[in-house]
């Protein structure tokens, strides 16, 4: 592929390979996904489905690439990103301190955002917005703090019901947890239950009551 890994994902694209490869995986089943590669022990053609279909999850989403210098950890990992954005339908966000997925974002119709001291973008750990939960996801964090009586609106996407609501106790929760990380440093205890009440509170004033934000999401 030589310096040209990407245009060789895009223009061909995962969709060719699996209609010519449509049921071949490791695991015996094919679970969706796009393909990643070849298994060096079956010497099957492999996909990864990151986030599952209706019938399959995966028990969760991490992963990592392992191996050593030059082995090809960046490249799999580009062919991933692009094939997932062309044929998978997902979004991709990367975290990318040497600027070595800058092309393949371009290529891809994506934005760079430089972020640095001096630059004038910034990421705003306040920041707050809905969240749209499925209404069948009685298990869901942010579903269980919220109140009886807090406001929420129940919105159709697809097909599918869900509960869209501002998740304020979360956000306040991660404020602090924010908070105590900026504190602890490398050596320091953190925030103490005493500053940790005085912040809750601080936090919780100015969202309800300068911002006047509540739970609704037109808020
Ligand atoms: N499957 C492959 N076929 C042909 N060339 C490849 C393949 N995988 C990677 N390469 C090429 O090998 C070189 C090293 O790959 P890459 O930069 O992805 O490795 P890396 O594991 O990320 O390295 P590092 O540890 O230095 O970050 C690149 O020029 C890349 O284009
Ligand atoms: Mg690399």
């Amino acid at each position: 592929m030589g310096g040209k890994p990407l245009h060789f994902s895009l223009h061909f694209s995962a969709l060719f390979y699996c209609k010519i490869h449509p049921f071949i995986t490791g695991s015996g089943r094919y679970l969706g996904g796009v393909p990643i590669g070849i298994n060096k022990i079956t010497g099957q053609k492999e996909f990864i489905n990151s986030f599952g279909n209706d019938e399959y999850r995966p028990p969760n989403y991490n992963m990592a690439i392992f191996g050593i210098p030059g082995s090809g950890k960046s490249l799999a990992m580009k062919l991933k990103l692009s094939r997932e954005m062309s044929v998978a339908n997902h979004y991709q966000a990367i975290i990318d301190p040497e600027g070595e997925f800058v092309k393949v974002c371009n290529r891809l119709g994506g934005v760079n955002l430089n972020i640095h001291e001096e630059s004038n973008i910034v990421i705003n750990p306040c920041s707050i917005n809905y969240s749209d939960i499925p209404l069948d996801d009685k298990d869901d964090e942010e579903i269980a703090e919220l109140e009886e009586d807090d406001l929420r609106e129940i919105i159709e996407k697809d097909g599918k019901k869900y509960l869209r609501f501002v998740p304020i106790k979360e956000k306040i929760g991660e404020i602090l947890g924010f908070f105590d990380i900026v504190v602890r440093g490398t050596n320091d205890p953190g925030i103490d239950v005493f500053e940790r009440n005085y912040l809750e509170e601080a936090t919780s004033h100015i969202i309800t009551n300068v911002l006047k934000i509540t739970t609704h999401p037109d808020s």
